[in-house]
C-alpha cells in the first residue's frame, strides 16, 4: 500500500547493516516514523510495546527477531533462547508462536555457521506470502461482498480495531476487502470503531485516508445504534487467533459488535490468513487473552493542540483497573471466515471439509 504515494510496507529487512525498519506504529496517526530493529531484543521491545502489532505483522517480526538473533550467533542455546524470548512477548495472537515454530522448523537441523542467511531466507519468505495471503483474502472477500454492493448500489461497512495493511506486511485482513471494492470502483464508506483503550481505529482512519477511502470514526459505543438502525451492511474484523471450532479471538469489543450484527440481521465476517488457524485449539475458552497495564485506561495518549506528543491522567494511578485486550466471539456469531483459499462457515466442519484445509483434517 501507499504511504503519501510511496509503495511501502509495514517492514523491511536490511540484513547487509544487520537491521530490520519498521513503521514505529505509536508515533501514528499523528506522526510518521520509521524505526530500525538491530537486536533481538529490539524485536522483542517492538512487539511488547506495540510498535508493531497485530496478529500477521507480529508473526513476521518475530521471524526477523530470530534472524537478528541469529545473526550474532547461531548455536542451538540461541535459537531456543531467541525463540523463547520472542514466544513471551505477546499471548493471544497464534502467529506469532505459528512463525517461531516454522522457523525452528527450518532452522534447528542446519549446522551452526549456515542459520543466520537461512533465517533471513525464511523470515523474508514468510513476509512475501503473508502479503500474497493478504491479497487473495481480498479477491475472496470483494466475491462476498460484491452480491451486497449490487443490491444496494454501495457498500456501508463497519470494522473494529485496526486489520489492515498496518496490521500486516501489505493489504491486511479486513481490510483488503474493503480496499478491492474501492479500487474496482465500488461505492464504499467504512464505519471505523475507535477501540479504546489504544486507539487502533484511528490506525484503521489514517491508512484507509491514505488510500482514499471515505470512512468515519464512531465511539466503539455508537455501533449497537448503527448497526439496529440499518446503517450498517455488513461487518468484518480481522482475527488473533481461530479456534478448531470456529471461534474467533480479535481485539476486545469485537464480541459486542457480533451480538449486535446478529439482533440486527448484518452479516458478520472474519477475514485472517491461515497462520491465525489454530487446529490445536479445540474452541475459545482455551485461547490465552492478554491482559495489559492498567494504565492504558487510566492515562489517554495524543497530542496537544500545538501537535506535541503528551498524555492525560483521567484516574489516579491506584484506581483498580481491568484491561483485557481481546475477547471471543462464538463460532456461531460468524457469518463467515474469509480466508486466502476461500470462504468458510465458521465451524469445525467448515473449516476442515470445505477442503481448505485438508492437511489438517487429523489434527
Ligand atoms: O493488540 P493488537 O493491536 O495487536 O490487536 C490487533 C487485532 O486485534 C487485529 O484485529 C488482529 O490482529 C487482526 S490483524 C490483521
Amino acid at each position: 500500500m501507499k504511504v503519501n504515494n510511496v509503495p511501502t510496507r509495514t517492514i523491511r529487512p536490511d540484513p547487509d547493516h544487520g537491521s530490520v525498519v519498521i513503521i514505529d506504529q505509536t508515533a501514528l496517526p499523528h506522526a510518521y516514523r520509521e524505526a530500525r530493529l538491530a537486536s533481538l531484543e529490539d524485536a522483542a521491545h517492538a512487539i511488547r510495546s506495540m510498535q508493531v502489532r497485530g496478529a500477521p505483522l507480529i508473526g513476521v517480526t518475530a521471524a526477523y527477531g530470530l534472524a537478528l538473533a541469529l545473526s550474532r550467533r547461531d548455536d542451538d542455546a540461541t535459537l531456543d533462547t531467541a525463540i523463547a524470548t520472542l514466544a513471551a512477548t505477546r499471548p493471544t495472537a497464534v502467529n506469532l508462536r505459528w512463525a517461531l515454530a516454522r522457523m525452528h522448523a527450518r532452522l534447528s537441523d542446519l549446522p551452526a555457521g549456515s542459520r543466520a542467511e537461512a533465517a533471513w531466507h525464511e523470515a523474508a519468505k514468510i513476509a512475501d506470502e503473508d502479503a500474497e495471503q493478504c491479497r487473495r483474502i481480498g479477491e475472496h472477500g470483494l466475491a462476498l461482498l460484491r452480491p451486497l454492493a449490487e443490491k444496494r448500489g454501495r457498500l456501508d461497512l463497519m470494522t473494529h480495531c485496526n486489520a489492515g495493511w498496518l496490521a500486516t506486511v501489505d493489504h491486511g485482513t479486513a481490510l483488503a476487502p474493503i480496499y478491492a471494492a474501492f479500487d474496482k470502483g465500488i461505492e464504499v464508506r467504512v464505519w471505523v470503531s475507535e477501540t479504546r483503550p489504544r486507539n487502533q481505529g484511528l490506525l484503521t482512519a489514517w491508512e484507509l485516508k491514505q488510500h482514499g477511502v471515505p470512512f468515519t470514526l464512531i465511539a466503539d459505543n455508537a455501533a449497537g445504534l448503527l448497526l439496529a438502525r440499518g446503517d450498517v451492511d455488513a461487518v468484518i474484523v480481522g482475527a488473533d487467533r481461530i479456534a478448531a471450532n470456529g471461534d474467533v479471538a480479535n481485539k476486545i469489543g469485537t464480541y459486542l459488535k457480533a451480538l449486535a450484527a446478529r439482533e440486527a440481521g448484518v452479516p458478520f465476517y472474519v477475514a485472517a490468513p491461515r497462520s491465525t488457524i489454530d487446529f490445536a485449539c479445540a474452541d475459545g475458552n482455551a485461547i490465552p487473552i492478554e491482559e495489559r497495564n492498567g494504565d492504558e485506561l487510566r492515562v489517554v495518549q495524543g497530542v496537544d493542540t500545538a501537535g506535541s506528543p503528551g498524555s492525560v491522567r483521567q484516574i489516579p494511578a491506584d484506581a483498580a483497573v481491568a484491561n483485557p485486550a481481546f475477547d471471543v466471539t462464538p463460532a456461531r456469531l460468524v457469518s463467515a471466515i474469509i480466508t486466502e483459499r476461500g470462504c468458510c462457515p465458521a465451524s469445525g466442519d467448515g473449516l476442515l471439509t470445505l477442503s481448505l484445509y485438508p492437511e489438517n483434517s487429523h489434527a
